[in-house]
């Protein structure tokens, strides 16, 4: 894995100013005095056993499904639908998992329910507070369903990952005799995909979940990442300052727009806040070139990119003699790299702010790696900034504004 600041345009200079600070963040994220940063010494902890349980939890649904949904939002899905998407999003001989709860679409809501009645189904309902509206609603038309078709042993194919101690969700699992995984006290929903809320699912799927545990563990382990993950954060820091207030989260490879949306949960939720913080969006390359790409290159210059990329594919395919002699005979992924270089010529030439993170390849623990690794340069910038990481008051109003709407729905008793 190698960050490369040399075309972020940050003087070095100004990155030395602001290392005191950025180490003042980190030490207060390993202190484990601060507020929801159980999550930092984590990979420390011994997580074997949880990992151990997870997984024969897991064996017992590969035998009784071939469906797994899972229900959530932010935070409690959307760190396992992008390692699931990076690395699937279907694993061969391992139950189809897919999401509900993410909206309030009533029509895939009915699609999933079809679904779930024509598969054998298990499913899983991940909320950490266990009020969360679209969570609530979904679960509940869900559970509905897999009652209708399994009676009473539909209790015996329902699972929850929720607060290890309190909330409806939790009195609701121990009422019905759901299995149930608890979400450590101390890890706030963005911040939990290496928990049961990311693990358990991403388990179910197949996915190799003691080797994206081993990434973040190596990750956390080794003090350079720490020194990384700051002059990322600082970087970001001076870019913002410069008036470089939106960040495009960038992939050549398209089964990366999930991993990009979680990027976009993670900084957005916890930077944008007291009028600060980065705008986070994302792009899927080579798709958005020809889209935004004009925007990018002489567009109003206000953004910088930063871009996952790996060194190497899965497979590859190479290019038949029809296309010319230009291109037959090379792959695909050598087109691809070509293309990354010129993006990466042309907006540079620019004066376009990028940054670049690369991976040798797109696995399990190198994904482990990478959400290690920005989990801990995003707390560290937000509290660069002087923005509390771990809370989200503005989610919380629209919250009551919605609830207070619905209110209105009911006649007054
Ligand atoms: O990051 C967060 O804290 C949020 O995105 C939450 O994960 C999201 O609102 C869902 O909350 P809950 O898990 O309580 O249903």
């Amino acid at each position: 894995m190698k960050i490369d600041l040399s075309h972020a345009t940050v003087p070095a200079r100004h990155i030395e100013e602001k290392r005191e600070l950025a180490e003042k963040a980190l030490d207060r994220l390993w202190s484990g005095e601060e507020p929801f940063t159980g999550w930092v010494r984590l990979p420390f902890h011994d997580t074997d056993d949880m990992v151990e349980e997870l997984l024969n939890t897991a064996a017992e649904i590969w035998t009784k499904c071939d469906l797994f949904v899972v229900v959530g939002v932010g935070g409690s899905f959307m760190g396992a639908n992008a390692v699931l998407k990076a690395l699937g999003p279907e694993i061969p001989g391992f139950p189809k998992v897919i999401f509900a709860g993410y909206n309030l679409d009533p029509e895939m809501l009915l699609d999933i329910s079809r679904q779930v009645q024509k598969n054998e189904t298990c499913l899983c309902v991940i909320s950490k507070s266990g009020t969360t509206l679209e969570t609530l609603v979904a679960f509940s038309a869900l559970k509905e369903i897999m009652v209708q078709k399994y009676g009473k042993a539909a209790n015996g194919r329902i699972y929850a990952v929720t607060d290890e101690n309190h909330g409806l969700l939790r009195e609701e699992s121990m009422a019905s005799g759901y299995t149930t995984f608890p979400i450590p006290q101390d890890i706030g929903g963005r911040f939990s995909v290496l928990t049961p809320v990311g693990l358990f699912p991403l388990a179910a799927a197949g996915v190799d979940i003691k080797a994206l545990m081993k990434g973040a563990k190596d990750m956390a382990e080794d003090p350079k990442w720490d020194v990384d993950a700051a002059d990322y954060a600082i970087a970001r820091v001076c870019l913002g300052e410069s008036g470089k207030y939106i960040e495009a989260h960038e992939s050549f490879d398209p089964s990366m727009e999930q991993f990009g949306q979680w990027l976009k949960q993670l900084f957005g939720e916890s930077e944008g806040k007291e009028g600060k913080g980065i705008y986070p969006t994302v792009l899927s390359f080579t798709r958005d070139l020809h889209s935004v790409g004009q925007y990018l290159q002489e567009g109003t210059p206000v953004f910088f990119e930063t871009m996952v990329l790996f060194e190497s594919t899965r497979e590859d395919l190479t290019i038949p003699d029809s296309a010319g002699p230009q291109l037959s005979g090379l792959t695909i992924s050598q087109i691809n790299g070509c293309i990354q270089k010129g993006v990466l010529a042309a907006h540079t030439k620019a004066q376009i702010p990028v940054i670049t993170v690369t991976m040798p390849q797109k696995d399990a623990y190198n994904l482990g790696r990478l959400i290690y690794f920005f989990e801990l340069s995003c707390g560290i910038s937000a509290l660069m900034i002087g923005v509390d990481p771990f809370n989200q008051p503005g989610v919380e109003r629209y919250k009551q504004e919605s609830n207070e709407e619905i209110r209105k729905l009911r006649p007054e008793k």
